[in-house]
C-alpha cells in the first residue's frame, strides 16, 4: 500500500449483503478511511451483487461450482485479491469453508462476523440453537479468520437480551443493527494499525483482547 492510497478491501459475500452495505456507507461517510477495491460473491444470484454494482464497485463471481476442491476455489480468490492489491479481506456473509491456501496468506488480514457469541454457536442457525437453549442473552462476533470454523480470536461483540416471545426471526432483526455498528468498528481498529494478530492472538492497541472479545458498548471507537 503506498502511502498516498487509501487501504484496500475485499468484501466477500454470499446473500443479501447488508453488511457490505453497512461498508458501502461508512466508506462513504468517510467512518472508514479505506476504499472497496473488489466485491467477490461465490453465489452469482446474490442480492449483495446489485448492491455493489449500485455503488459503483468492482463486482464479480467466483462460482465454488466451477472448481473440483476447495483448494482451487480457495486458489482463484487468492488471485482475485492479489490482483486488486487487497489489504483487508472482509468475510460478510461469505457462506463457504475457507482452506489455508486462502487464509495463511492473509492471516492477520482476514476477518468474519458471526451471528453469535462466541464461543457459543459456530455454524449454522445461531439465534434458533440460542433460543431452544434457554438462553438470556443473544448476539454477534467480530472475529480473525484461523482454520477452525468460526473459531479465530475474538475482536469485538454485541449483546443484546433475548425477550421472551422472540423467535429466530425477530433476534435476527435486532442483532444484524448491531453488525452494522461493530464490524466497521472493528475494521477501522485494523486500518488504523491498532488491531493486530500475533501468533493467533488478537490484540488491541497492543493489549490482549479478551477471549471472548471486547463487550461492545456506546459510544467505543
Ligand atoms: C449475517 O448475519 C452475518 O453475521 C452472517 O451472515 C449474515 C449475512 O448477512 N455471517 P448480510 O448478507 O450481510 O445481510
Amino acid at each position: 500500500m503506498s502511502h498516498t492510497e487509501q487501504p484496500r478491501l475485499a468484501i466477500l459475500i454470499s446473500g443479501r449483503g447488508s453488511n457490505l452495505q453497512a461498508f458501502i456507507d461508512a466508506c462513504a461517510t468517510g467512518q472508514l478511511a479505506a476504499r472497496i477495491s473488489v466485491v467477490i460473491s461465490n453465489n452469482p444470484q446474490a442480492p449483495g451483487l446489485q448492491l455493489a454494482a449500485a455503488a459503483g464497485l468492482p463486482a464479480l463471481c467466483v462460482n465454488h461450482r466451477d472448481f473440483t476442491s476447495r483448494e482451487d476455489f480457495d486458489q482463484a480468490l487468492v488471485s482475485e485479491l492479489n490482483a486488486h492489491a487487497v489489504d483487508l479481506v472482509i468475510l460478510a456473509g461469505f457462506m463457504r469453508i475457507l482452506t489455508p491456501v486462502l487464509i495463511e496468506p492473509f492471516a492477520g488480514r482476514l476477518m468474519n462476523i458471526h451471528p453469535s457469541l462466541l464461543p457459543r454457536y459456530p455454524g449454522l442457525h445461531t439465534h434458533q440453537r440460542a433460543l431452544d437453549a434457554g438462553d438470556e442473552e443473544a448476539g454477534v462476533t467480530v472475529h480473525f479468520v484461523t482454520p477452525e470454523l468460526d473459531g479465530g480470536p475474538p475482536v469485538l461483540q454485541s449483546r443484546i437480551p433475548i425477550l421472551l416471545d422472540d423467535t429466530a426471526a425477530t433476534l435476527a432483526a435486532r442483532v444484524i443493527v448491531q453488525e452494522h455498528v461493530i464490524y466497521p468498528l472493528a475494521a477501522r481498529w485494523h486500518l488504523e494499525g491498532r488491531l493486530t494478530l500475533i501468533d493467533q492472538l488478537a490484540y488491541l492497541d497492543g493489549n490482549r483482547i479478551p477471549a471472548t472479545g471486547i463487550d461492545y458498548r456506546e459510544g467505543l471507537a
